[in-house]
């Protein structure tokens, strides 16, 4: 572990969604063997929560078909939670033959977002994600519920907050061990993202309220910053900055984990996660994809070692 991963003395728990959000955005479908190495990296990384990758159907996000055989060649690790995104009950199903024991659901805040994404109406998504907790509840299985558009949708515009909290609510009564609220295109404001954290903290409390930044106007590292004054203890992010929901159109990538971590060990807050193996994840990752990774500290990292101050 690195020395900025033993620094800090609080703690912030961390979902790496790179397997999942990171890739289903990138235009180069990485194969099973290479979608397997990246949650092997990020474990070493010291990451204890990965969300490996997506139950969708293959048409809809060819990136993450086969999610199945990663699940079977992920090596199971002591500590570490190894996350499935599912978007309703034909994923639930496939997460438990895939040996899943820990599901995320997805609905939207905003109506054209939730269609556009899952072709079905908040009150379909909602409905199965009744029945969802309720099997997972029965299995002995844990759940956590993703909130997008939380503070803004690419087709509607502004998201009333006080739409979103019911939301919420409904969702905290099917007892999820946690609700991550999206701002799945990146137009929340540090003002706002702090209202909106404080008001679902009301709710939700440190333990269940976690935030989903995606970074399309280069807020997202402030508004982690303002959500962590805020008390907020739980946050995703993806490995490079990479991702983005493939129909939010103008999606960027999320907060990336090397940036987020950098940002809070600074603040003495402890991740436990190796920034160094990290870089050389992304340097890894960079090449796979064949794209450019958007991380800052990476950059910054890279230009780092190639002016031979110190090794990345
Ligand atoms: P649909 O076409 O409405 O599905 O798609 P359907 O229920 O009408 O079924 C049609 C066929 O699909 C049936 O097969 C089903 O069995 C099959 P048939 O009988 O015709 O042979 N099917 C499935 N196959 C595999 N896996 C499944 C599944 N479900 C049905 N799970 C569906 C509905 C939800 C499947 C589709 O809209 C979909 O896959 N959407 C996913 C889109 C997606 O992955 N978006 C990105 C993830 S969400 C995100 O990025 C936001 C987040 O990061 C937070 C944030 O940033 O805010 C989480
Ligand atoms: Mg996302």
């Amino acid at each position: 572990m690195s020395e900025q991963g033993q620094r800090g003395t609080a703690s912030i728990r961390i979902t790496e969604v790179g397997p999942r959000d990171g890739l289903q955005n990138e235009r180069r479908v990485l194969d099973v063997s290479q979608r397997v190495e990246l949650v092997e990296r990020l474990a070493d990384a010291g990451l204890k929560e990965i969300e490996i990758g997506s139950f969708v159907h293959p048409r809809w996000v060819p990136q993450m078909s086969d999610t199945e055989a990663v699940a079977a060649r992920v090596r199971r690790r002591p500590g570490v939670i190894y996350w499935g995104l599912i978007p309703n009950m034909r994923g639930l199903e496939r997460a438990i033959d895939a040996g899943l024991t820990h599901v995320a659901t997805v609905m939207s805040a905003s109506e054209t977002h939730n269609r556009k994404n899952i072709n079905r109406t908040r009150e379909q998504s909602l409905a199965e994600i009744r029945a969802i907790a309720e099997q997972v509840a029965a299995r002995g299985m844990v759940l956590r519920t993703y909130v997008s558009t939380a503070f803004g949708c690419p087709f509607e515009g502004a998201v009333d907050f006080e739409q979103v909290l019911s939301l919420v609510r409904a969702l905290a009564d099917l007892d999820p061990e946690g609700i991550s609220l999206g701002d799945t295109i990146g137009v929340g404001q540090p003002e706002r993202i702090e209202a909106g954290c404080r008001r679902a903290l009301e709710v939700l409390g440190a333990d269940r309220l976690v935030l989903h930044l995606h970074d399309t106007q280069g807020l997202a590292l402030a508004n982690a910053l303002v959500a962590v004054q805020a008390g907020v203890r739980r946050l995703d992010s993806s490995v490079g900055g990479t991702g983005g929901c493939p129909y939010a159109p103008g999606a960027s990538g999320n907060v990336g984990t090397e940036d987020l971590v950098n940002l809070l060990e600074g603040l003495g807050l402890a991740t436990g996660v190796a920034l160094d193996r990290l870089v050389t994840t992304s340097r890894w990752l960079e090449q796979s994809v064949g794209v450019r990774l958007s991380s800052r500290y990476y950059r910054y990292a890279l230009a780092r070692s190639f002016y031979g101050t110190a090794s990345a």
